[in-house]
């Protein structure tokens, strides 16, 4: 204990020290809700008509995929994502922690190589990490770097990247690392969690949207971000899917999504697919937003190109970045502070997080107090 006790106390005197907050009195910029379907009533609604009209097993799955946790209704559902996103099949998985840890623990083997880019989300890195493959990351959206790594690499070569990477709010450059991975007979696995209902028709994503949906290996869909629910969904081939269905551990050993999981991420889709200026929206918000901060001698310096809900200041240092932080919370504004070891020594941060229902004088009033903060 006292060794657990001590990496605790380090934690605490290097400011890094993790806890669970609660702050419901704040205005919401540091959700993933981009959309505000975590919140929609109306959608709230259609869920509870859904679920009135199921039968059988109506509040738990009551076991794994494999065993009695499957169903007609999830079967339908992946029918339904496999067309929505383009794919011969799809895969529903608990969450994309453990669609991510799947794919990367159980496809590349033995004699092969995963090769990710550098600033990639946890789940990724902890799926290679159970990987029996050999493995190395390179420098953020560096394509030199990205060849370099293939040309060392051995066996079958899997590249995993974001199509938004979730920390920095910036574009992977998806159509460049494809010419890459087809240069180089390499596979291409790309994370969509955080352009999922943002990008494409539909919603389907960024993939979709640069029509390169075919090309790509494995595409990893998160519901629990722009579509305000839970769960994931892996968009592949017929074996790709079969495969992971058979060696997958994090889907076999799992109990699968609840009815309500499932009946909320049918009606999310359906919502969005009627209600689809709510990307417009949400890219208004993102447009106002840049353009009063690059309005300001002071914050201008400090954010980071992002086009996407994601957007990032600069501050370097866990304790500055901690104290603007509480700074703007004590004004209303709900925004965190990213520190490291989450992030690199030197790149902490604020991450603010646009939402379609943040009106436009919130913003301008957070962008004022951000200003008076610093
Ligand atoms: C890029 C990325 N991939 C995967 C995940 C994990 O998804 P989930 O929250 O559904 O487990 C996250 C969420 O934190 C993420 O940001």
């Amino acid at each position: 204990m006292k060794k657990l006790a001590d990496k605790l106390a380090h934690r605490q005197d290097e400011g890094s020290l993790r806890k669970l907050t609660l702050r419901p009195d704040l205005i919401d910029f540091f959700s993933n809700d981009y959309l505000g379907l975590a919140r929609n009533r109306e959608l709230y609604c259609l869920i509870e008509n859904e679920l009135s009209t199921q039968a059988g097993n109506v509040n738990g799955a009551t076991g794994s995929r494999l065993l009695s946790g499957n169903s007609a209704y999830v079967e339908e559902l992946e029918l339904f994502f496999a067309k929505l996103f383009k794919s011969p099949k799809a895969l529903l998985f608990n969450s994309g922690y453990n669609a991510n840890l799947s794919i990367l623990s159980a496809i590349p083997q033995k004699e092969d190589t995963i090769i990710y880019d550098e600033l990639i989300h946890a789940s990724l890195k902890d799926g290679a990490r159970l990987s029996f493959a050999q493995r190395f990351s390179f420098k953020h959206n560096d394509l030199k770097d990205l060849e370099a790594k293939i040309q060392r690499a051995k066996g079958e070569v899997y590249i995993a990247v974001e199509s938004v990477y979730s920390m920095d709010g910036d574009f992977a450059p998806l159509l460049e690392i494809l010419e890459l991975t087809t240069k180089y007979h390499a596979h291409l696995i790309v994370d969509e969690a955080h352009s999922t209902g943002v990008w494409g028709e539909k919603g389907n994503g960024m993939c979709c949207y640069l029509g390169i949906e075919d090309k790509i290996f494995a595409r990893v869909y998160t519901f629990g971000k722009g579509m305000g629910a839970h769960g994931a969904c892996i968009a592949g081939s017929e074996i790709l899917i079969d495969f992971l269905i058979n060696f997958a551990r994090p889907f076999i050993y799992t109990t699968s999504l609840p009815l309500h999981s499932l009946v909320t991420l049918k009606a999310g889709f359906e919502y969005l697919e009627n209600e689809i200026s709510l990307q417009e929206k949400i890219r208004s918000k993102i447009h106002l937003f840049r353009t009063l901060i690059e309005g300001t001698e002071s914050l201008s310096v400090m954010i980071q190109e992002s086009y996407s809900p994601i957007q990032v200041l600069r501050i370097s240092g866990n304790e500055k970045a901690k104290a603007i932080a509480l700074a703007v919370q004590s004004k209303g504004f709900d925004v965190r502070a990213i520190l490291s070891p989450t992030v690199k020594e030197g790149e902490e941060r604020l991450r603010i997080c646009l939402h379609v229902f943040n009106s436009d004088v919130e913003i301008e009033r957070l962008v004022k107090t951000l200003v008076e903060s610093l």
